[in-house]
């Protein structure tokens, strides 16, 4: 187990913005300061991942996760019964969420979870702020379950890898989604389905994307701008709101990056996008970005918010 100097410095490292390793029950977590745009986005590049997912937060304790989001009865229920342990909530976000917008992808929702590792718990309250944490392992590649799995794919990426030795349940945490009135299982993992069950009295819808693992991004569908976007513009038109990046910045105050830096652009990407919805503009003109490094996420993201919109 690590010592606790090396806790208080790894939880030091997060707060400056740069990225952990920590040890959980279910598998070891790439963290990230979950208020921290820049931070959040230096996660999807570690990661490597093409389309931008999104995260589960961290928390020490339950009240902390109801600081940040609004549980129903249910909700509460699980949280009280299963945590600290393998079980994420999904519930919409509190209007003053101080949660990264680039961690909920863009979604009005937060996923939240109280990890059941001492290391883990330990680490989270030296953090003193919530911490985003996907599975510690690059996009493709499987989750990792000991501190060796992190550092053959992720030395060179974290500030620190904290080792807790072998992670005990060895499976991610269970989904539970609170969206729209019911509860819905959105992935199977650590806790079974007949346990929460048990706890809230009535079966629970499922809808799980791990079914699909190739289109995790498919739920993201939901999220979309209400005015219209225009990729790939050089310059905005008559009436539209430009959106720009590196050289092409010139025509407004909205620019992802003036010097065109990709993780910059992630970083502010969703932010921008609902500032500039808020003023009820109707169109949006974004500059060209190349398909690079993140740039594969930020594209495949304005993609699916330039999509025809299905009008059901
Ligand atoms: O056990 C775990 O949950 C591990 C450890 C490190 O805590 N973390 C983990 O994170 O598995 P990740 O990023 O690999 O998986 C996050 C899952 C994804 O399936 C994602 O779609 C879902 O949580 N998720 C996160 N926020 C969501 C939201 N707002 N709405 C729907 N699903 C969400
Ligand atoms: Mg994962």
């Amino acid at each position: 187990m690590p010592a606790s100097n090396d806790i208080q410095a790894a939880a030091l490292a997060l707060r400056e913005g740069k990225l952990v390793a920590f040890p959980t029950e279910t598998v070891y977590g790439l963290g990230a300061d979950a208020t921290n745009d820049k931070a959040v986005a230096l996660v999807y590049a570690a990661k490597g991942r093409p389309a931008f997912n999104p995260l589960i937060t961290h928390v020490p304790h339950a009240e902390a996760a109801f600081a940040l989001g609004e549980f129903s009865e249910d909700a509460r229920k699980l949280a009280l019964a299963f945590w600290p342990g393998p079980l994420s909530l999904v519930v919409p976000r509190k209007a003053d969420c101080p949660i990264s917008l680039l961690a909920s992808a863009g979604l009005s929702s937060i996923a939240i979870r109280v990890p059941s590792h001492p290391v883990a718990l330990e680490f989270l309250k030296a953090a003193e702020r919530p911490v985003v944490a996907p599975s510690a392992n690059p996009s493709g590649k499987i989750s990792p379950t000991t501190a060796d799995h992190v550092r053959k794919h992720l030395k060179d990426k974290v500030a620190a890898i904290l080792d807790g030795g072998r992670c005990k349940v060895g499976v991610e945490s269970t989904v539970v989604g609170f969206l729209d009135g019911s509860p819905t299982l959105l992935r199977h993992g650590g806790i079974p389905r007949a346990e929460l069950e048990r706890v809230i009295g009535h079966p629970l819808a499922v809808e799980s994307h791990s079914a699909r693992p190739h289109a995790p991004g498919q739920l993201l569908s939901h999220y979309a701008p209400h005015a219209e976007l225009r990729l790939h513009a050089e310059a905005p038109r008559d009436g539209e709101a430009y959106l720009g990046f590196g050289k092409f910045h010139a025509h407004g105050p909205y620019t992802l990056s003036p010097s065109g830096d990709l993780v910059e652009a992630a970083a502010s990407l969703f932010r921008l996008l609902h500032e500039i919805d808020a003023t009820g503009v109707q169109r949006i003109a974004v500059a060209p970005i190349p398909h690079q490094g993140l740039g594969e996420a930020i594209n495949d993201r304005l993609m699916r918010a330039a999509a025809p919109r299905d009008s059901s």
